[in-house]
């Protein structure tokens, strides 16, 4: 509560005391005069008035609620502004803590999660035979409750986290194949991710369908979770500025060239040949791209030889993406859903994903880091048609 409402309260509350008591010395020094009959001998509509105590039980009622105000007074952080803390507390994060009504809501949250975490390490973990899980979640826990309470966690810290979390994936592979699991995943998914992603995770502009092969991140549970855990941000910075209108025309010629546009249009081949040449320099776009522009999952680039387009894949988009660049951002869900959710998440997600690999096609050249992940490979015809253009 602000200082002002605060205070606000406090004079109010100490006003109407002052008046009720007020009220309560008035009436004890009054003694009104009595006639013989023992009335005051004032009468109306034949009620006569006598001065008789008030009820026992009103009286109780009076002074009972006096005494409550005095101990919720001093259990609350009710009078004095931001100086009485009160004497009830709350549990949150496995520290005592004073109440207030968001220690309150936090310590309620965390006991629902409680029963959520329970049922299910006890019901979906154990069916699908993923138990293990449950002490690496216990340690990663940990790491995550020491980076929270510390101002300054020591650098290791989130790598150790990270390693954590990539020890869950098996886990969520098992949990991939357990109906249970997935039904809860996919009601997590429709609540907090089909607003981007579309309630069938197919996608949309700006956003990657998650149900084929082509993956930004990697489609490995590991990169699933890191993904989830961290969230994204893709940099792709705008290029006008650095190879100008003409060289960003020259450069998405040569973008629709190795595409799997091509067909499409009648190309420039000279702007191609620039446009392969801007493409080419090492500092320029095969920096993330690679070599052989199939994207890179440590960057996020996408692969630029299939059909498949995050923001779309005729002659304008291209142009538009590079003059102005693209930053598409995927929140973090580690703080908002808990490592139980996310890996329920992570299964759901990786249940609906296309496994197949892809058979070797134009290029037989892969970065690194994309023939580490099985998933990352390009992707068979039959699945392209299915992202949003
Ligand atoms: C606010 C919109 C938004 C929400 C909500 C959202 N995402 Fe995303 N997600 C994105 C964007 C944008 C990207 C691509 C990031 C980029 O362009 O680099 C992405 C990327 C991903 C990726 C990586 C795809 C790849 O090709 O590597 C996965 C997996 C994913 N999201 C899953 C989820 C899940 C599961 C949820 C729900 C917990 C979720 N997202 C919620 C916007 C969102
Ligand atoms: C710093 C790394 C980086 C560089 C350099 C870079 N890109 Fe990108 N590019 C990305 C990322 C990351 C994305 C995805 C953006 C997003 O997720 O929002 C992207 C997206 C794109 C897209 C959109 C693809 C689609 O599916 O819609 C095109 C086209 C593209 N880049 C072409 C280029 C060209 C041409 C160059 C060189 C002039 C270039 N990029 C340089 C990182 C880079």
């Amino acid at each position: 509560m602000t200082f002002f409402w605060s205070s606000w309260i406090t004079l109010l509350s100490f006003a109407c005391w002052a008046f009720i008591l007020g009220i309560l010395l008035m009436v004890l020094k009054y003694k009104p005069k009595l006639e013989d009959d023992g009335t005051t001998g004032h009468a109306y509509d034949g009620i006569k008035e006598y001065d008789k105590p008030l009820p026992k039980w009103w009286l109780v009622i009076f002074f009972g609620s006096i005494a409550w105000g005095v101990v919720y007074w001093v259990f609350f952080p009710a009078m004095v502004p931001g100086k009485w803390e009160g004497l009830a507390t709350v549990e949150v994060d496995g520290e005592t803590v004073p109440w207030t009504s968001k220690n309150e809501l936090y310590s309620d949250l965390e006991s629902n999660n409680k029963v959520f975490t329970d049922n299910f390490e006890k019901n979906i973990l154990a069916q699908a035979d993923a138990s293990g899980a449950t002490s690496t979640l216990t340690e990663l826990a940990k790491l995550q409750s020491a980076r929270s309470h510390s101002e300054n966690p020591p650098a290791d810290l989130q790598t150790k986290i990270d390693g954590k979390v990539a020890e869950l994936a098996p886990y969520v592979e098992k949990l991939s194949e357990n109906p249970n699991a997935l039904k809860v995943g996919s009601r997590l998914f429709l609540q907090n991710c089909s607003v981007c992603h579309g309630s069938n995770a197919k996608g949309a502009v700006g956003y990657p369908n998650l149900t084929d092969n082509d993956w930004l991140y990697g489609g490995a549970p590991e990169n699933i979770l890191t993904t989830l855990h961290n969230g994204r941000v893709g940099g792709m910075a705008a290029w006008r500025d650095q190879i100008g209108e003409d060289g960003v025309r020259a450069a998405a010629e040569y973008v629709l060239s190795i595409s799997g546009n091509q067909q499409d249009y009648e190309l420039d081949q000279t702007m191609v040949a620039q446009g392969k040449a801007i493409f080419n320099q090492p500092t320029n776009c095969v920096l993330c791209h690679g070599n052989d522009a199939k994207g890179m999952i440590s960057t996020g680039a996408p692969n630029l030889t299939d059909k498949i387009w995050l923001y779309g894949g005729d002659r304008e988009t291209i142009r538009e993406t590079l003059r102005y660049g693209r930053a598409g951002v995927m929140p973090e869900w580690q703080t908002k859903l808990g490592n139980e959710r996310i890996m329920l998440l992570a299964a759901y997600v990786y249940s609906l994903s296309d496994k197949t690999a892809q058979p070797a096609v134009a290029s037989t050249a892969t970065s690194a880091t994309q023939s580490a992940v099985a998933n990352t490979a390009a992707q068979p015809a039959a699945t392209e048609t299915a992202t949003a253009n």
